[in-house]
């Protein structure tokens, strides 16, 4: 049997088994659903278990208050509201992120304004930020992408000097350091998911993080329909939403949070194993992670894509093959500067142009990013070999 030849062209693919499953459980998540149920205190208000999770995630990122909220997409339109975000604001933010990102901007009246990439990481390019910043900026939002810590130092300082609120989105960052310190709570407020494909996950979930005691009220108030704390049930000092997590979110999350620090050891182990191993395929780039980034969640390993070693073969094509060998990627993020659900919210929002180009997202979005799951960290060596193998006999038949 010609083991060289693609699966795509009708050969042996290099796997057949699967790569480990998502979500990871057993009784220990059973159970605690099981006894909320039978508690009969299914709320936040009513139980113990969402506080409980915001004291020990908060304490995790190093952060002095937690507030849980329904999902990431909720954390980040509180914190703009917390910080002062008001319609005809503009936040700047990356052009390189889920589409919630700009969003929560949106959904408030603001405009995001995206500030393009560092090629290398994938990150907001802070020296690319100062030229964007205009008198109607009130706030940086970076993204610490695929857990990978942006460069804090550079966005807080020049945040500082422009009398800027920072909101880190960090709804794909559990566990991040930049510099020895745990992202979320570096800036004014942090926002994390605890959505289904995340590496601590209850279905849905969010989580706002803050050393800043009046945001954290600020936030209390405002996930909880605009209260007071120690109020009345029906007095709304301000226009809030319902945005409470349940105690079944928070159960589930106490029993995935047990399991969160093991499987990070794993999934960085298998990166950098990962890393090590591609970095010799003419073509493929592991990501650039800067040594700053002293804890990274590794959410998605992003391969770079250059088609010219693979005899021009597309990045689309590239996928195709290499999920027909058994591994499963995908192409990733649209970009956000041409995505028309963005091009429709400026409009809505009365903006007289359009986003601003971003030609390195843009790029590495439509020509060169290839994504693998974090699931696929969470196998064995053999399993990364395997990754390695299909991506080299692709190289060696194409190249
Ligand atoms: C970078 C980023 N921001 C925001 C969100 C929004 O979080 P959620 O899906 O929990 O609303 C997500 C995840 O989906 C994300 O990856």
């Amino acid at each position: 049997m010609n083991t060289n030849k693609l699966a795509i062209d009708g050969g042996s693919p290099v796997r057949a088994r699967p790569f480990p499953e998502w979500p990871v459980f057993d009784q220990a998540e059973i159970d605690a659903v099981t006894e909320v149920v039978r508690s009969g205190a299914w709320g936040e208000l009513a139980g113990t278990r969402v506080h409980e999770f915001e004291r020990a995630f908060a304490a995790y990122q190093q952060a002095r208050h937690g507030v849980c909220v329904v999902n990431g997409t909720a954390a980040l339109q509180i914190a703009l509201r917390a910080l002062g975000v008001r319609a005809g604001d503009e936040v700047i933010t990356t052009s390189y992120t889920f589409i919630a990102t700009p969003n929560a901007a949106l959904s408030l009246g603001a405009k995001p304004v995206f500030v393009d990439i560092d090629p290398d990481t994938f990150l907001l390019d802070p020296a690319r930020i100062e030229e964007a910043i205009t008198d109607r900026t009130r706030a940086i939002v970076p993204v610490h992408l695929f857990g990978a810590a942006c460069d804090m130092d550079a966005i807080l300082e020049i945040a500082r000097r422009r009398g800027l609120a920072v909101l880190e989105d960090a709804c794909q960052a559990w566990g991040a350091e930049w510099n020895g310190r745990r992202v979320g709570a570096l800036g004014d407020l942090g926002a994390f998911s605890f959505q289904s494909s995340k590496n601590i996950n209850a279905g849905e979930g969010g989580i706002l993080v803050t050393n800043d005691d009046a945001l954290e009220d600020l936030a209390w108030s405002l996930h909880n329909v605009g209260r007071r704390r120690g109020g009345e049930w029906y007095e709304h000092v301000r226009v809030g939403w319902n945005y409470r997590m349940t105690e079944f979110q928070a159960a589930i999350l106490l029993a995935q949070f047990a399991r969160l620090p093991a499987q990070t050891a794993v999934r960085a182990a298998n990166a950098r194993y990962l890393s090590e191993c591609l970095a010799g395929v003419p073509g493929i780039r592991p990501p650039k992670v800067d040594p700053r980034v002293t804890a990274h969640a590794w959410h998605v390993f992003l391969l770079r894509y250059d088609g010219e070693a693979f005899g021009g073969m597309t990045r689309d094509a590239f996928l195709d093959a290499l999920r027909a060998e058994g591994i499963p990627c995908g192409p990733g993020y649209f970009p956000l500067t041409q995505s028309e659900a963005i091009i429709q919210g400026f409009e809505e929002i009365g903006a007289t142009e359009g986003p601003r180009p971003c030609p390195i997202s843009e790029r590495v979005a439509r020509r060169e990013a290839v994504y693998l799951t974090q699931n696929l960290l969470l196998g064995a060596r053999e399993d990364m070999d395997s990754i390695v193998e299909a991506v080299t006999k692709i190289q060696r038949a194409r190249g």
